[in-house]
């Protein structure tokens, strides 16, 4: 037998999928408990193929044409853009939707995904562009009862409750020229060309395929929602993301009213913008100055707390870092941490404790990021050194004073990014002082912030130690 039959490429007969991973989409011969090339647990379910069936020739290999080669240099348009009549979401997808383009959405369940697409929808209608939604989760009932909650009745959207992808396809091409398809969600679609359930990996990847590509013919914008698994990841095959232009994520912590919509892939703008909004009665607000919103309600009393003057894309965040250190009755002590990575605090008690001589061996340890934000900036390192060391010490820090600083392993605090950015904005909401890095530039004659500037955290550790 000649090597490349034995090993399957070539063959006459198209190899019939068996078990799919659900995680990666690997294929495999035998079920197993545990993917072979993902090692994930539990994510293999049969499957039959996805490909055209056998004996319908589609297999064979045809003859190629000899496509037109270009070069790099030459004059293209920039991708037009269809204005929402959300500003955040133009910030978050960088000017607007593209016409032809697809981008993905997840997001928990209950977040306010369908919110957001119902609004973005009606707007757009409302502007004369014909938008169309399909709904595989709920009943045109529902829609409709969103609808009048968000006082959106009035918008001419087309709307249908719809699972079987033929059936929208066949709705699209039928409707002509479409500005925005919205799919609630592509888990719920179902192909009957393939025997998978809806949301397994060939199912999903066959609706996107065929979404995509009739999107691009029509010209239109498709806006897909994705569930997302236990770990936050949108569920299905990665695949999936590869094939869109956007991946949006909608997040945000369910006991707070804020939602972040953040870009992680964007094939037509920046990947750092945020959009944030607010969960309200009339659904999604959109929120033009999220540093007052962060802020607002902030306990400016208490040991524990630092204002950390972040940058989200180009806009600059304030938010308030909670720290609570207390004595711990345990022997292995407690650390937990909401809104940011456990790691980095367990590293920066680790330089605190090496660097400083400031120990927590014997305390509890909770870090906090106020309002339901995840900040994942390195600079954020400063700001949670000031909590924990004005906790520990329970000395209440000036309520007027920002923090922002990247901190390494050897307790140097780093130059951040902004710099200049963080401050202004601070100063523009009554904040009076700073403390940052002593490294990188800033505009002196825009600042006039009283600046303390930091080599290293020890410093920060003195100051906040002499204030005792
Ligand atoms: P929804 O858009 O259905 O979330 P998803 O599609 O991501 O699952 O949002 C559901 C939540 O939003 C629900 O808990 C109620 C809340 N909500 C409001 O607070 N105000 C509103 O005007 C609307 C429509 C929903
Ligand atoms: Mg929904």
């Amino acid at each position: 037998m000649p090597r490349a039959a034995s090993k399957g490429v070539g063959m006459a007969k198209p190899a019939r999928a068996g078990y799919v991973c659900q995680s990666c989409g690997a294929v495999s011969a035998r079920w197993a408990g545990k993917c072979a090339a993902c090692g994930e647990w539990n994510s293999i379910t049969e499957e039959t193929d996805a490909g055209p069936p056998p004996g319908s020739g589609v297999t064979k290999a045809t003859k190629g044409r000899i496509v037109k080669l270009e070069s790099l240099a030459g004059s293209t348009d920039d991708a037009p853009r269809i204005k929402t009549s959300i500003a955040e979401l133009d910030r978050v997808t960088g000017g607007g939707l593209v016409p032809g383009s697809a981008l993905l959405i997840g997001g928990e369940p209950g977040i306010g995904k369908s919110t957001l697409l119902l609004q973005l929808a009606a707007g757009l209608a409302r502007n004369g562009h014909k938008a169309l939604y399909f709904s595989g989760e709920e009943a045109i009932a529902q829609v409709r009862l969103r609808a009048e909650r968000l006082g959106l009745r009035d918008a001419p959207v087309g709307l249908a409750s719809e699972t079987n992808l033929g059936n929208i396809l066949a709705t699209l091409t039928d409707a002509g020229r479409v500005a925005l398809v919205v799919i609630d969600s592509i888990q719920t679609l179902w192909a009957d060309a393939i025997e998978a359930a809806p949301g397994t990996v060939s199912q999903v990847r066959a609706a996107t395929q065929s979404l995509i590509r009739h999107a691009k013919q029509q010209g239109a914008a498709l806006l897909l929602v994705g569930h997302v698994t236990k770990d936050g990841n949108i569920a299905g095959p990665k695949v999936v993301e590869h094939m869109v232009d956007a991946v949006l994520y909608f997040e945000g912590d369910r006991g707070h009213p804020f939602r972040i919509l953040r870009a992680v892939k964007n094939r037509f703008g920046p990947t750092d913008e945020i959009g944030v909004f607010e969960m309200a009665g009339a659904g999604l607000v959109e929120v033009a100055n999220p540093s007052a919103l962060f802020l607002s309600g902030r306990d400016t009393a208490s040991p524990g707390t630092a204002v950390f003057a972040g940058v989200e894309g180009t806009r600059p965040v304030l938010v308030e870092i909670q720290a609570l250190v207390a004595p711990s009755p345990l022997g292995l002590p407690r650390r937990a941490v909401v809104g940011w990575d456990a790691n980095r605090l367990s590293m920066l008690i680790a330089v605190l404790e090496a660097r400083c001589g400031i120990s927590f061996a014997s305390h509890d340890v909770f870090l906090n990021v106020a309002g339901g934000l995840k900040i994942s900036e390195p600079a954020v390192d400063l700001a949670a050194a000031a909590a924990l060391l004005s906790s520990l010490s329970n000395v209440a820090l000036p309520h007027d004073q920002v923090f922002f600083g990247e901190i390494s392993l050897s307790g140097a605090v780093r130059a951040a990014s902004h710099m200049t950015t963080r401050l202004k904005e601070a100063q523009k909401l009554g904040f009076t002082r700073a403390a940052l890095p002593e490294a990188g530039d800033i505009d002196a004659a825009a600042v006039h912030l009283k600046l303390q500037r930091l080599t290293h955290l020890k410093e920060l550790a003195d100051t906040i130690a002499s204030c005792d």
